[in-house]
């Protein structure tokens, strides 16, 4: 029997209620295989803890959270009590920095029983894979002459060998295990020296794969194929800013926010990996049990896929899906249903399919 310990940060808003819906549907996951099971530890580190302590959590919060075996987080903000960058930098962007998660990865998938708000799509299947630790989200750069006519801003983007070398083995390597083909994110007609760069890593990496497909696209041509071709696609890598708009368009096609799945990955896995959906904490539904647990659950699976367990994973978005296309959904999804009967329903349809 494998016990993994998890450590749980529901977070704000409707993190409170899709995070003990997906835990059910894990538990019950274990359950069904037998060989597994999960022993969770919740914190309450949100924007209440930081009303009453000043701080998102406490100073040895991160010293806590290394003895994990990895972090299962909803969602964080409540920007009506707390500011956005003090609570996100306070709590998410530090755990994902402090535990060098440098890998984002973000899959979008045509689900059966759902509608994409594309007319016509085709069954897409795709995953993106997105550098989570440098790029154009670097704290170098400044501001002079604020408020006067020779006001300015600078702000440098960041590619080391190391980061960028990392983030693309990690897109080959996974595409091995899946229809073997790599799109680069780049460019390298607009961005003279980083993204020649970014190009010249991928030209080289790829000759250790020479089992892959290649192809380098313009970020601009790539945004448009993923709404008029997203079955093209089958791994993508990225930089931070490029994957972080690529994913939220992911997510778009695939027709809902609330359903989104993501995992921050320590791929040397010295630290714990965080596995958290793409929503926020959603505060116009908070509180109402009507918020759509898919993401949530989904995120699930990614952590299962990453313990080991991919078998068991798959056979959860199946339950998923055989719940959506049964008409089970919430309201954001064109459903009816509440948060409790979409989970009870996955839960009914894993045991159906073990
Ligand atoms: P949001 O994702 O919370 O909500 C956007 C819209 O999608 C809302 O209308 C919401 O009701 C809906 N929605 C989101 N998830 C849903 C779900 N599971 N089921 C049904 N409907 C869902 O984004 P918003 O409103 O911009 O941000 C709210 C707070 O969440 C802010 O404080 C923001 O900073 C934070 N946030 C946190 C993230 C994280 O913890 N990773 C990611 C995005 C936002
Ligand atoms: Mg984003």
């Amino acid at each position: 029997m494998n016990r993994f310990e998890i450590a749980v940060i529901p977070g704000d808003g409707i993190g409170n209620e899709v995070v003990p819906a997906a835990i059910r549907v894990l538990d019950a996951a274990a359950e069904i295989h037998g060989g597994l099971s999960f022993a969770w530890t919740h914190f309450p580190w949100n924007c209440e803890y930081y009303l009453k302590h000043g701080e998102m959590m406490p100073q040895d919060g991160i010293a806590t959270l290394r003895n994990f075996d990895q972090i299962f987080l909803g969602a964080v903000g409540m920007p009506n009590l707390v500011p956005d960058h003090v609570s996100l930098w306070g709590l998410l962007i530090k755990i994902r920095r402090e535990m060098n998660q440098s890998i984002n990865v973000r899959p979008a998938k045509l689900l059966r029983g759902l509608q994409s708000p594309l007319r016509d799509p085709k069954q897409f299947d795709l995953i993106v894979v997105r550098e989570n630790s440098e790029g154009e989200y670097s704290e170098i750069g400044g501001r002079i002459h604020s408020g006067s006519d020779d006001e300015m801003a600078i702000q440098n983007a960041v590619f080391t060998r190391k980061s960028t070398e990392r983030a693309m083995r990690y897109a080959f390597e996974l595409a091995k295990q899946r229809r073997g083909h790599v799109t680069s994110a780049t460019k390298s007609n607009g961005i003279s020296h980083s993204m020649p760069f970014w190009d010249e890593v991928f030209r080289q990496v790829q000759q250790d794969y020479p089992d892959i497909q290649t192809a380098s696209t313009h970020i601009d041509a790539l945004a448009a194929f993923f709404v008029m071709k997203p079955h093209i696609f089958d791994v993508i890598v990225a930089s931070n800013l490029f994957g972080d708009i690529l994913t939220d368009l992911g997510g778009a096609i695939m027709g809902s926010i609330g359903i989104a799945p993501a995992a921050n990955l320590n791929i040397e896995r010295k630290f714990p990996s965080m596995f958290e959906p793409v929503h926020g904490s959603a505060p116009d539904i908070a509180g109402r049990g009507i918020a759509n647990p898919a993401g949530q659950i989904w995120t699930g699976k990614m952590m299962l896929d990453f313990l080991g367990y991919q078998e068991l994973g798959n056979l959860l978005l199946d339950a998923l899906e055989d719940t959506l296309e049964a008409g089970i959904k919430t309201g954001d999804i064109g459903g009816r249903a509440n948060t409790g009967e979409v989970t009870n329903a996955v839960i009914e349809n894993l045991k159906k399919r073990a």
